[in-house]
């Protein structure tokens, strides 16, 4: 399957920086699926930047409610509007800063699956859950309650302690990981879930892309710091394996 390279800014970047990162991705030579999720108010300039066939635009975040009374939150159907195909959703941040709960992130993906958008549904453990070997369970417990009963979209596991640091699990790690994800998914969604993305997230870089996403079960990346750089994100995408 085509591999799915996402580029998560967070709260980064600004508008002059879209011509020139456009510029860049656009010599990708890679058959991965190529995302980019910015923050919203850059989502329609950077989806009009981008010539067709040449990635796509995401969102970091929406509501569960289609519209209403709560400031500084997004719907879904402005996201699609906006030009945006895919949402990230239950992000380590968002569940740190703003208490997203499993079920908050459930709620979001409905909304999300319901204005046309594919969400990237982020699960991970921390650090100290990790050191007591509840890692397994702790995913477990996340892809349960944060996945509505009928899904389709994207997983993209990322341990928290991974993000930004520098750090990532060892390949033994992160493929035992992929596989209880994998086994969890198809348990629950039979042949959809044989089929859903399982992408690796947290200190991707191009030195450790190609290792990766080689391994089973790993259908991508979710990047975060090495996505700011046109360069580093084009170097991660081309060491994607081909189809
Ligand atoms: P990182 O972030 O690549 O900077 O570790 C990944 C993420 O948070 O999605």
């Amino acid at each position: 399957m085509r591999q799915i390279i996402a580029g998560n800014w967070k709260m980064n970047g600004k508008f002059s920086d879209i011509a020139p990162f456009v510029a860049t991705i656009v010599q990708a030579e890679t058959e991965a699926e190529l995302i980019i999720c910015p923050p919203f108010p850059m989502l329609q300039s950077f989806a009009a930047a981008l010539p067709a066939g040449k990635g796509s635009i995401g969102g970091q975040n929406c509501h569960a409610n289609l519209a209403g009374a709560h400031t500084g939150d997004v719907a879904a159907a402005l996201l699609a509007e906006a030009g945006a195909k895919y949402v990230i959703l239950g992000h380590s941040e968002r569940r740190m800063d703003h208490g997203e709960t499993n079920a908050d992130v459930a709620g979001k993906v409905l909304a999300a699956m319901n204005a046309g958008l594919i969400p990237i549904v982020c699960v991970g453990e921390t650090g100290p859950e990790r050191d007591a070997g509840e890692e397994m369970h702790i995913v477990h417990t996340q892809l349960t309650h944060s996945l509505p009963d009928s899904f389709a979209g994207i997983i993209a596991y990322e341990p928290v302690w991974a993000i930004g640091t520098g750090r990532t699990p060892s390949e033994a790690e992160v493929a035992a990981m992929h596989a209880h994800i994998r086994a969890n998914l198809v348990a629950r969604f039979a042949e959809d879930g044989a089929k859903t993305p399982i992408l690796y997230g947290g200190s991707v870089k191009p030195g450790n892309a190609a290792a990766l996403l080689a391994l089973p079960e790993v259908g991508g990346a979710l990047v975060g710091g090495a996505s700011l750089f046109a360069a580093d994100f084009l170097a991660i995408a081309a060491s994607a394996p081909r189809g």
